[in-house]
């Protein structure tokens, strides 16, 4: 057994999650309110059977005791494996010398900082050399509060004073130098302070450890700020001012709004605006949106109208569409309903404000104006329409094909069909040629949809709008026509192909019903009204919500129910049979590159099991499909 299976044997879901959530007992289950988004109704559900929770209400997600602490601690999963690994008592496998020499070090680096932020703080706060730092902070309006709540600090104006400071307090000079606060001499003589006389900002992690400073000066000289360079704990791709003080106003509020610089952040954290982080000065790159997409998918961008068409903030979007769109993920859109999206996953929005300002003087001058302008901030396919509109003669033909040209990509990703079809007329309005010439000229729906990888697991409701998953619609036939099962089995076992497995199905409550349904109807051991009424509540209602959405199917004959269940369990099994294999394959890579023999020899093996079990599949879903989905191919 694993690491992870140990731990999730050891720890029982309930009582990790009665940590974080008042937990009530409903039937089988328990139930609370999700803690990922507010709510007066409790909807978020934890299964003990399957040791898994899901939030039935406005985040639709859910998963695994990995899951929740991953996501309510905004940690990735080797630190929530270290945490858990720790509460279970599971020893995880020990860290290699290297590694722990390099945690070590980080540690060191990590308090080298701290203890910087704090002599600084001390001399801004009571020293008589940093008294026109804080008359120049009162002048700016920054209050007392915020020095704290932002720990500013002040450098003195000497060569040496935070070097004798920490080499007093016992730190080494590798160490200082290490994360950039002192510097060595050209020569190798000795070392000098590096922030001298600058109002200083500690710039945190998302966990509040001081990773570098940010430094300014006081007067007009240059460069106006000074940062901590690149070090093993300070990556400039990855910062983001205020992302500590930020992350759970960001969370509570589900937006954030990125600024450019230091400032910005505090004087909107002094004005109550705390859902704030600067990019601190420098075009956006994915890591920042990844962090924060984990947190909200609502970003809110403030861009001060000289940036606004520059091509670095172009680039920067550009970096941001792609970043953010790039999985074809389940998306839920209401209880038990998902659908799956290739489009644009985040709702991305760019705040222009006025010409030769920015947030801080905004805020500072009138809260209204700031909310009217947050108010105002147009989705970003408006603003590249702006831009295109603002630079190019659209009268020239020239223009016109630079136009479409620069639209393209952009228009291709929008996901839905109306949102499309509506810019694509503005485009029409726009370069003044017909759309059915524009249409083909950006790629029909149809060939731009093929161009990314197909949404899994859709079957085409008659007459809906929405989508049901595979697992949804057998179960919603089944629970319609349960008479089919006893057939649908034999078809199965005649294929030589098991029947189905709760891990094909996603949906916890699916995962649920399908192993309290299927082999009392398979074996006609129970009739389906017992069934159904032994059934939980929210199973219960489950059904109940899969009928109504689906009630409009017109009614089949038996024969051709039980032909569809079959052929979507197999369908159902493919997708899953599909997705196991990719892991396999990543799997064999990593143990390819670790030369881990043992390890690829069982992942072959797992790989030519499944694959066979893919082929059976696809051969019992017969000639239909052989010309569609390709098989899987090894490489
Ligand atoms: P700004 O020039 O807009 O500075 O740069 P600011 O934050 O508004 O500061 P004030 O209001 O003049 O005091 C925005 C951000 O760009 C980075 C900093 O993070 C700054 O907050 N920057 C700017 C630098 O790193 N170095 C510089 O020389 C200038
Ligand atoms: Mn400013």
């Amino acid at each position: 057994m694993g690491v992870v299976d140990e731990i999730k044997n050891r720890i029982d879901i309930v009582d990790f999650i009665s940590g974080y959530v008042a937990l009530k007992k409903a039937g089988r289950n328990y139930k609370g309110l999700c803690p990922f988004h507010s709510e007066k109704t409790p909807s978020f559900i934890v299964f003990p059977d399957s040791q898994s929770w899901h939030c039935f209400g406005a985040c639709g997600t859910g998963g695994d005791i990995f899951t929740f602490l991953m996501k309510r601690e905004n940690l990735d999963f080797g630190e929530a494996l270290r945490i858990l690994a720790a509460r279970a008592g599971v020893q995880l496998e020990p860290v290699t010398p290297a590694k722990a020499a390099e945690q070590e070090q980080e540690e060191r680096l990590f308090a080298v900082n701290a203890a910087a932020a704090e002599y600084f703080h001390d001399l801004l706060v009571s020293s008589a050399q940093a008294e026109h730092a804080r008359a120049y902070l009162e002048k700016r309006g920054v209050t007392p509060e915020s020095w704290r709540a932002f720990q500013l600090g002040y450098s003195l104006n000497d060569w040496h004073a935070l070097q004798n400071h920490l080499r007093g307090r016992g730190f080494r000079h590798e160490d200082i130098a290490e994360v950039g606060l002192i510097i060595q001499r050209e020569g190798g003589e000795g070392y000098y302070d590096r922030f001298r006389g600058r109002l200083m900002f500690p710039i945190r992690d998302i966990r509040g450890r001081v990773i570098g400073f940010g430094g300014r000066v006081l007067d007009a000289s240059e460069p106006k700020y000074m940062n901590s360079p690149q070090s093993p704990i300070f990556d400039k791709g990855s910062v983001l001012y205020g992302i500590d003080l930020a992350r759970g106003p960001i969370r509570s509020l589900n937006q954030v709004i990125i600024v450019e610089g230091y400032m910005d952040v505090i004087m909107a954290h002094q004005h109550g605006i705390a859902n704030v982080v600067a990019s601190m000065g420098t075009a956006l790159t994915e890591t920042q949106l990844r962090a924060l997409s984990r947190l909200t998918k609502r970003f809110a961008l403030a861009l001060d109208s000289d940036a606004a068409g520059s091509a670095a903030t172009l680039r920067g979007l550009e970096t941001a569409r792609a970043a953010l769109d790039r999985e074809v993920k389940p998306v839920p859109v209401g209880p038990g309903l998902i659908r799956f999206e290739s489009s644009l996953k985040v709702d991305l929005r760019i705040v222009m404000l006025p010409p030769g300002k920015d947030p801080d003087e905004i805020i500072r001058e009138s809260r209204e104006t700031w909310d009217a302008l947050l108010a105002q901030a147009i989705p970003l396919v408006d603003y590249y329409f702006q831009i295109v509109t603002a630079e190019l003669d659209l009268t020239t033909a020239k223009g016109k094909s630079e136009a479409v040209q620069r639209l393209k990509p952009v228009l291709q990703d929008i996901g839905d069909p109306i949102q499309r079809q509506h810019y694509i007329q503005r485009l029409a309005r726009l370069v003044r040629i017909d759309e059915r010439t524009l249409a083909e000229a950006l790629g029909s729906p149809a060939r731009a949809a093929k161009a990314r990888p197909q949404p899994e697991g859709e079957v085409p409701v008659p007459g809906r709008a929405d989508r049901a998953t595979y697992e949804d619609y057998v179960l919603y036939l089944i629970s319609r026509s349960p008479g089919v099962v006893p057939w649908v089995g034999q078809a199965l076992a005649d294929a030589g192909l098991q029947p189905p497995r709760p891990d094909e199905f996603r949906d916890p409550r699916s995962r649920a019903i399908l192993e309290r349904i299927w082999e009392p109807l398979a074996s006609e051991s129970a009739s389906w009204p017992d069934i159904q009424g032994g059934l939980p509540q929210i199973m219960q209602d489950h059904l109940a919500e899969l009928a109504q959405r689906m009630g409009s199917l017109p009614p089949l004959p038996d024969e051709q129910v039980r032909a569809e269940v079959f052929q979507t369990i197999l369908r159902l099994r493919q997708q899953y049979l599909k997705s196991v294999l990719a892991d396999l394959r990543f799997l064999c890579q990593d143990a390819e590159e670790q030369h881990d023999e043992e390890a690829l020899a069982q992942y072959t093996l797992a790989i030519g099991q499944h694959t066979q079990e893919l082929r059976a599949v696809q051969k019992a879903l017969g000639a239909r499909n052989e010309q569609r989905a390709p098989l899987f191919q090894r490489e």
